[in-house]
């Protein structure tokens, strides 16, 4: 037997939705460059459920049953009150959000493909309300019904703070959205994988992938970030900080990655948002100092950014609760995950590897009286 720690190289299984070659990542044959200066996250929708990008009556129907599926069941609502809300984790409540809302969908277990698209509508149009709603509740605010005349980006921002957001604000979080809506076999998208390949409902594949994506090893890593810019706290801190942790040997949240050797595609887009929304809100040292903990990392360990280094000081920008960050996350990259949970369904076989063994070897059983 040959361990592949990690399953690094190893190739799983086969995909038509994202691909990274040569550190290029494309959606459907398209360059995430070209998607996140042009698409909507709506688009984005359509292209990885349906391999191609959507005319104007395909977008259309689209938007139309996201926002009728945006509402969320009272049931969910009742729930949450029923958390120790001010301890519970906004992933955590999410994660369980998701799986109750499996109880109350009569076709959670129907397997059929017109049946499984249909939850991929309600799940995908439902995330934003879970997090948004949840957001307020821990507040004591009451949560806002979704608008049927707003963006999908928009529409989260709304639900969240009660007000229409400004455009670039909008502008920050469809960018967000459309950047972090596949990423090959990651974690998360394996983990939903797994799950559904022995036969399991959507509702249970999305419910294992929002645990899969909550460790700061992956999506995590975004309120890492902030946290470590939080402690931190002025560009004179950097150099001491940045340089204690790596001679400690710690890992410097937002850096590195699994696959791209020279970087991260996604990071810059994040990083030129992040520049502009931390000068307009008078903030620029969150920036400033992003830049130099890039510059130490890199130089010290050859390690770019990666995707939740930027997406940190853009979320706080906008004014959205540290704790928030990887449920953004989630609220876009569900897209993917039901993506490939729809692909798994049409071309199935149960996904089971090898472990080496390492224990002890044969031993006879003993008696509980004879045991020392
Ligand atoms: C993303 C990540 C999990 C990839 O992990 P991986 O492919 O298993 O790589 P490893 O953790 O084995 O790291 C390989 C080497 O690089 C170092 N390294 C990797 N990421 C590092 C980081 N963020 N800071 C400091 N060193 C890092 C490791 O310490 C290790 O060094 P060593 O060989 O001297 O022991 C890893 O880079 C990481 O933990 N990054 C921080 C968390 C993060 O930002 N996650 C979001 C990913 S999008």
């Amino acid at each position: 037997m040959t361990v592949t720690r990690g399953l690094e190289g190893v190739v799983a299984t086969t995909s038509s939705i994202s691909s990274i070659i040569d550190d290029t990542l494309t959606y459907v044959g398209y360059n995430i460059d070209d998607l996140a200066e042009n698409a909507s996250f709506e688009e984005i929708i359509y292209l990885l459920w349906h391999l191609k990008l959507p005319n104007v009556e395909e977008l259309a129907e689209l938007k139309n049953q996201l926002s009728e599926n945006a509402e969320l069941p009272q049931e969910v609502l009742n729930h949450f009150k029923t958390y120790p809300i001010q301890k519970v984790h906004p992933m955590a409540a999410l994660r369980s959000a998701v799986s109750l809302l499996g109880l109350y969908d009569d076709e959670a277990d129907v397997m059929e493909e017109d049946a499984n698209y249909r939850k991929a509508i309600r799940l995908q149009a439902k995330m934003p309300s879970i997090v948004a709603a949840f957001a307020r509740v821990r507040k004591g605010l009451e949560p806002i019904a979704p608008k049927k005349d707003l963006s999908f980006a928009a529409n989260f921002l709304y639900m969240l703070t009660g007000k229409e957001p400004e455009p670039i604000a909008v502008e920050a979080i469809n960018k967000a959205l459309v950047l972090h809506a596949d990423h090959e076999l990651n974690a998360s998208t394996f983990t939903a994988r797994v799950c559904v390949a022995t036969l399991s409902d959507v509702y249970s594949g999305i419910t294992s992938a929002i645990g899969a994506l909550k460790g700061p090893l992956h999506g995590g890593a975004n309120e890492a970030v902030m946290k470590m810019l939080k402690e931190i706290g002025t560009l004179e801190n950097v150099e001491p900080y940045i340089r204690g942790k790596l001679e400690r040997k710690e890992k410097i949240m937002g850096f590195g990655h699994r696959v791209y050797r020279n970087g991260d595609p996604r990071a810059k887009h994040l990083k030129v948002m992040s520049q502009k929304l931390t000068e307009l809100t008078g903030e620029p040292h969150w920036y400033d100092m992003s830049v130099k903990i890039e510059s130490i990392v890199t130089g010290e360990k050859k390690l770019p950014p990666n995707v939740d280094f930027y997406s940190a000081s853009v979320y706080h920008s906008l004014g959205i609760d540290h704790d928030l960050m990887t449920p953004i996350f989630a609220v876009s990259r569900v897209s993917g995950w039901l993506a490939h949970i729809l692909e798994q369904y049409a071309n199935n076989r149960l996904i089971r590897p090898r472990a080496e063994y390492t224990g002890p070897g044969m031993q006879k059983y003993v008696p509980i009286e004879h045991r020392d």
